[in-house]
């Protein structure tokens, strides 16, 4: 994997599709139309678990002395900037308790926006996040980038308010709302556990697994 702020040949910081054998089994089973609100809701949650060990992978380390029961030795401890899980409501909530049971000691920001039906646009509706973003890295959380407006609108939003270190994870891609993130963004590296064929005309990932709101909290 390249690093989380290298830029390749192109420009862009790097797509790592996260082809863990874990990843992939919980993924069909949420891909599955007969799988039960609870247990889509689990599958989310433990596949966050799994995506936030894999968009860790290359935080800094720093030596710390420590003393074992035994002898004193050099350990080492997570340097650098704190994170911010920002999920993007309501779907990107479906990650956050995995990502925290790894990450417990990471803020939270919240970034409410819907996807107007006829327009398929972003409209921003919330927006609380901790006021010193500028110094942390933010794990930007959402499990569908279709067409990628709500995604690019988040980044926009959180860069306005001083994020400087972004990374975008989320379950399914669509090849269209990785193009238009990776326009708008190229500086935001992407974490995904698929990248599928197309979008429909209502803006839907093919294959895909539906609404992934409306599966997690069992609306419709
Ligand atoms: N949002 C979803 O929940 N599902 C899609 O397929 C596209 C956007």
């Amino acid at each position: 994997m390249q690093g989380a702020g290298a830029r390749g040949e192109t420009g862009l910081a790097p797509v790592t599709v996260v082809d863990h054998p874990l990843v992939q089994h919980k993924l069909t089973l949420m891909r599955d139309k007969a799988r039960s609100t609870k247990g889509f809701r689990q599958l989310l949650n433990e596949i966050g678990t799994l995506l936030a060990y894999e968009v860790t992978r290359d935080l800094p380390l720093e030596p710390v002395e420590i003393e074992t029961p035994l002898v004193t030795m050099q350990g080492a401890q997570i340097a650098g900037k704190k994170l911010v899980l920002a999920p993007i409501l309501r779907a990107g909530v479906g990650f956050l308790d995995g990502m925290l049971s790894l990450l417990p000691s990471a803020r939270v920001a919240h970034v409410g926006l819907y996807r107007d039906p006829d327009s398929l646009e972003a409209v921003e509706y919330y927006f609380k996040a901790p006021s010193d973003l500028a110094d942390r890295t933010v794990l930007v959380l959402d499990p569908m980038l279709a067409t990628a407006n709500s995604a690019v609108a988040a980044v926009d939003r959180l860069k306005e308010r001083g994020a400087r270190d972004l990374r975008f994870v989320c379950l399914l891609a669509a090849p269209e709302g990785l193009a238009r993130f990776q326009g708008a963004h190229p500086d935001v590296p992407v974490w995904t556990a698929a990248i599928d064929s197309h979008l429909n005309e209502h803006g839907y990932i093919l294959p895909g697994l539906g609404d992934a709101g409306d599966r997690m909290y069992g609306t419709r």
